[in-house]
């Protein structure tokens, strides 16, 4: 990261994946010794905890999607915290046509308000939300405890100074290709178990980017390995104890072929 900050550089945007916090004592300290901002994607990582607190409440902007597959819901929408009370109001009013006080335009702004509607949802979402968490903490465990056995498979840590919100539960598969993390997912599939692949293709190489001129080289090898390894299983809150015990038997019996 360090090796990427150029003058022109405003912001790293750390993206909390899966729900785990990304390291964010190195982050921060790197944006603080070059000036830089620290706005995080949170989208994941609702009811995650770094060194004990709350994300949304470590940096300057955190930013969260309340889109339909997430911890919780309002069919679409999002929410940024801040404790900078100036960047609220800048926000509030980027929000609403760039109004400062009704029908007085300061700046460039845009209609990003959530619907009155959206925001009920949200509210009743918010107090379902520890127990939400708590379903997937008490699934992603036992699902890793039925699976740690299997040599083959690589399962999600959660290192001691963070908490995870546990939205996706990835796991992968130790020197596979893509072509063998497919045909195991399409295997479950066939029994019903909602196994996916999220990000097939890396940022860097979608074709938006490639078109972009970015010179391409082959510098993000890590990368591209785990997108042809890693597969997620369901542990969202209405799985069960039964659901995972059939998933964990099942990805047994097909990695032993
Ligand atoms: C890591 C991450 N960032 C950003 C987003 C975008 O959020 P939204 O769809 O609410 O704009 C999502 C999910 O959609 C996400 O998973």
């Amino acid at each position: 990261m360090e090796r990427k900050i150029t003058s022109r550089s405003t912001a790293i945007v750390p993206v909390h994946l899966y729900g785990l916090p990304a390291e964010m004592s190195s982050i921060s300290r790197l944006a603080r010794e070059h000036g830089l901002n620290v706005i995080e994607d949170a989208a994941q990582a609702l009811g995650a905890e770094y060194l004990g607190k709350r994300i949304g409440s470590l940096s300057e902007a955190t930013c969260f999607s309340f889109y339909g597959v997430k911890n919780i819901t309002t069919g679409e929408g999002g929410m940024i915290t801040t404790n900078d009370g100036e960047l609220a109001e800048r926000l509030r009013s980027v929000r609403v046509h760039g109004e400062e006080r009704p029908y007085w335009a300061t700046r460039l702004g845009h209609n990003y308000r959530m619907t009155e509607i959206s925001a009920a949802i949200g509210i009743a979402q918010l107090r379902k939300l520890p127990g939400f968490l708590e379903r997937r903490r008490r699934n992603a465990r036992y699902i890793s405890g039925r699976l740690s056995g299997l040599r083959k498979l690589e399962t999600p840590v959660e290192p001691k100074d963070r908490k995870h919100a546990w939205h996706l539960y990835t796991v992968r598969l130790r020197g596979a290709n893509a072509g063998k993390r497919n045909s195991v997912v399409k295997r479950l599939r066939a029994k019903n178990i909602e196994a996916s692949v999220y990000y097939e293709t890396p940022v860097h190489l979608q074709p938006f980017y490639r078109r972009l001129g970015i010179p391409y080289r082959r510098d993000l090898l890590e990368t591209e390995r785990a997108a042809r390894q890693v597969f997620s299983l369901p542990v969202h809150p209405s799985v069960t104890e039964d659901d995972l015990d059939e998933v964990a038997v099942t990805l047994e019996k097909i990695l032993a072929k």
